[in-house]
């Protein structure tokens, strides 16, 4: 893309990334992308806010070259130390080795493990402002927004917040830039809640420290690092991200998560059973083979939804592994508070189900029932199934 002006002299130039499979080598992007923003402010002095990835080099500095000389820029303020708004530092510093790099106090001691960098190096403290000519910055620690190190960076006059990760989704941008000339919003906001169950989620009280934080300023337009500009409604993607960072310790949506993982069929079953009392209790419902799709896209259901319907076999004393490895995500995430039931099938002396218990208990998940399955489910099994997922469907939509 070429670059976008935002507001005068207030420049878009990031970079779309349409390459990387994994995000943090983890999360697949493949299909829908992620986008690198980074801003230009040309004033007095001027200064580039966030980098890229390093990729698209050239077209990220040819962007820029568009709009002012590279070596005639002041500044980069880096928010945030992640390599996928760092990367191209060092060939900047290269080609324009008098900017100066301001960051946070603990930005500093990373920029000095990560990149070796202490020459022409400001750390910039919470709160301080920074003339640049007509405009002024005024930068706002947020730590673990997503890192320690993360601050906001707050432009007075047209009252910018650029954010960094905080507000930001997956998605490349597909030719729209703001929110109100996007046609696609459900996928951003689609792609805006898997990017908070996959990155942000773990760190959702910081999350609520920092809006409280920054309540009382005014804000137009909020540009994050991730996805769109938000300046139609700016405060909307304010309320998402405060919704689901509630969500760690407060029920989420009424909604169900169904997880199912099966060897032979037979937990499939009653799997089956178990969805057609769901669907008619008539509780949304998303179903997930644990097998079949990543754990990603799994994780943003479990975070919206409040209650979860576990479904596994028996596999060598234990649980049927693929299973454990979500739930296992599920606790490095911290998917908190959340009403369960469990089944599925053994052949012997089971285990399963035992496993899921010592897994989702410290997480707070209450257990309402646990209905274990000795080899092919009978109609009574299959019957018994169907009214554990109608039961629970009305359970959770009648809670509070
Ligand atoms: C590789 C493997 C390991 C198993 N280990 C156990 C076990 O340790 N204890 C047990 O009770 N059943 C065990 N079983 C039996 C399964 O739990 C049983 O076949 C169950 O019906 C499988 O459900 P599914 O058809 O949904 O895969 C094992 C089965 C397989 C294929
Ligand atoms: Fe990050
Ligand atoms: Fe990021």
């Amino acid at each position: 893309m070429r670059p976008v002006e935002i507001r005068p002299k207030i420049y878009w130039v990031g970079v779309n990334d349409r390459f990387t499979q994994l995000f943090e080598g983890l999360w697949p992007i493949g299909e829908e992308g992620v986008s690198y923003n980074s801003y230009l402010l040309i004033d007095e002095k001027s200064v580039l806010i966030d980098l890229a990835k390093s990729i698209e080099t050239d077209e990220f500095f040819s962007q820029i070259d568009q709009l002012i000389p590279i070596s005639k820029i002041d500044y980069v303020v880096l928010n945030h130390m992640e390599p996928d708004h760092t990367g191209i530092l060092g060939v900047l510093r290269k080609i324009a080795p008098k900017i100066t790099i301001l960051v946070s106090e603990k930005g500093q001691r990373m920029l000095q493990a990560f990149y070796h960098l202490t020459e022409n190096v400001k750390v910039v403290r919470d709160t301080e402002e920074l003339d640049i000519g007509e405009k002024k910055l005024k930068f706002y620690y947020t730590p673990f927004v997503h890192w320690p190190e993360t601050m906001m960076t707050y432009e007075t006059t047209n009252k910018i917040l650029f954010s960094c990760d905080g507000f930001g989704g997956y998605g490349a941008l597909r030719g729209a830039l703001f929110d109100d000339e996007c046609k696609e919003q459900e996928f951003y906001e689609r792609e805006m809640l898997r990017y908070y169950a996959n990155i942000v989620a773990t760190f959702s009280k910081p999350v609520l420290k920092a809006i409280e934080k920054l309540s009382s300023l005014p804000i137009d337009i909020i540009a994050p690092s991730h996805g769109l500009i938000w300046r139609k409604d700016p405060l909307k993607v304010v309320s998402l991200y405060k919704k689901w960072a509630q969500y760690m310790d407060s029920p989420a949506e009424k909604g169900v998560t169904l997880l199912y993982g099966s060897m032979y069929g037979n937990t499939e079953k009653l799997m089956s059973s178990v969805l057609k009392g769901l669907s008619a209790s008539g509780v949304p419902t998303e179903v997930f083979n644990v097998t079949q799709t990543h754990v990603s896209y799994i994780l943003a259901s479990l975070w919206k939804n409040r209650g979860v319907i576990i479904g596994a076999p028996t596999y060598e004393g234990s649980l049927f592994p693929p299973m454990g490895d979500v739930l296992q995500m599920a606790t490095v995430k911290r998917v908190q508070n959340k009403t369960a039931a469990i089944f599925g099938s053994y052949g012997w002396s089971g285990g399963a189900s035992k496993r899921i218990r010592e897994m989702v208990e410290p997480l707070n998940w209450q257990v309402t029932e646990v209905f274990d399955v000795n080899g092919g489910p009978t109609q009574e099994d299959l019957q018994r199934a169907e009214r554990l997922g109608f039961e629970f469907g009305k359970k959770i939509l009648e809670q509070p």
